[in-house]
């Protein structure tokens, strides 16, 4: 049976630590408060005007591309996860491709939009092309470059804090051996509450304001033409260019759908919670993951954490982790991996693999 593995994997995060400490100079915060809600210690930002989501990108994909054991040429298709993207389009997909200097190949490129779940729904579209024999080296990248659009002043504090810069890639390639590759994927979302994490502007929303919104949002739209509503002078003006999240609200969510899909996962592929080797949670919060970690009944090193020195790096979090507990040898070929993410959506999965 063809199924797909992972076939190489590389991580890449930027030189520069902001600590906690860092960010209360710009921010009404404390190094308390944050590892206590969120276990964050510190996180890494890219270097401005010399890196981007994509850079850093390449630099993963060439680590993951070289593992894999092939060429960069040999990438025939690419998938590329991310919610800060180096621009509003063409999406990062084409922008790597070029950055890898592969271009020559026309391998087809293909954005995902779905934030920390990301890197979980472009591993089940790979899954499917590796799967049917119709790409046999498919690079998928979760990345992001956070530190460029978030608010360091005391408003926007509850989310700035969270959030890291970096990059993971892997290559998936096919395999017949019986014991080996991703085993099942599944996926969710319900999107009854889109705006409950979500970065609405600039967008084509044009001010309509559909029953989600619980308050009346003026965006000053009466005042501007129609071919300038998708970025006004009010939005910058007042600050509405940055993320929004109800996080106690999305805490909530996770710690209910997390344990639901991996236990879906579970049965799907005829698994039992007590044989995961190793869980590799979306990096969203310590104690989201130190929560599932006790539904799971699972031992601390069975888990891999590592928000506490890189945030949450959203789609780029997963193949972080998993990269790193591969280089530190937490991983054997064999085991059981659970990766399982939830976000922005809300859309959420797990996915399954031997590796
Ligand atoms: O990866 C995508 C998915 N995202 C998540 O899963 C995130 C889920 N949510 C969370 O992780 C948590 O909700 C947060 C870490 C974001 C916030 O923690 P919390 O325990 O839910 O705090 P809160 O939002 O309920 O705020 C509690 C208090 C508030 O003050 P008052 O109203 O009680 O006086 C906030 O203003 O903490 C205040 N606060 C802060 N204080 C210091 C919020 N952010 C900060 C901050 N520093 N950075």
């Amino acid at each position: 049976m063809l199924r797909s593995k992972i076939g190489g994997i590389g991580y890449y995060v930027p030189e520069k630590v902001v600590t906690n400490h860092d960010l209360t100079k710009m921010m009404d915060t404390t190094d308390e408060w944050v590892q206590e809600r969120t276990g964050i210690v510190e996180r890494r930002y890219g270097k401005k005007h010399e890196e981007t989501t994509t850079t850093m990108a390449a630099r993963a994909a060439e680590i993951a591309i070289e593992r894999a054991g092939i060429q960069k040429e040999e990438v025939d298709f690419i998938i590329f996860a991310t919610l800060s993207p180096d621009y509003y389009f063409p999406g990062c997909g084409v922008l790597l491709q070029r950055e890898l200097g592969i271009t020559g190949n026309e391998a087809g490129a293909l954005d995902i939009r779905n934030q920390c779940s990301g890197f979980l729904y472009g591993l089940s579209v790979a899954d499917q092309f590796v799967r049917t024999g119709m790409y046999k080296n498919v690079l998928l990248v979760g990345a992001e470059m956070h530190s460029m659009g978030l608010d360091f002043s005391t408003r926007g504090r509850n989310v700035t804090v969270i959030f890291g810069d970096g990059a993971g890639a892997v290559v998936l390639q096919p395999t017949e051996e019986d014991n080996q590759g991703i085993l099942t994927t599944c996926l969710h979302s319900n999107g009854a509450y889109a705006e409950k994490l979500a970065f609405i502007n600039p967008g084509a929303h044009g001010g309509y304001h559909a029953s989600y919104q619980e308050e009346e949002v003026d965006y000053g739209y009466p005042d501007v033409e129609f071919g300038e509503m998708f970025i006004t002078q009010r939005m910058m003006d007042e600050g509405m260019l940055f993320p929004y999240m109800d996080g106690p609200f999305v805490f909530k969510m996770a710690v209910q759908k997390f344990p639901e899909v991996i236990m879906e996962a579970l049965e799907k592929a005829g698994q039992k919670k007590e044989d995961i080797n190793m869980f590799v949670p979306h990096q969203a919060n310590l104690r989201i993951s130190q929560f599932v970690q006790r539904r799971l009944g699972l031992r601390d090193d069975q888990v891999w954490n590592n928000i506490q020195k890189f945030g949450n790096t959203t789609a780029a979090s997963i193949p972080i982790a998993l990269c790193e507990a591969y280089e530190a040898g937490a991983i054997k070929p064999g085991d059981l991996v659970c990766l399982a993410a939830f976000g922005s959506g809300f859309t959420w999965g797990a996915a399954l693999l031997r590796w």
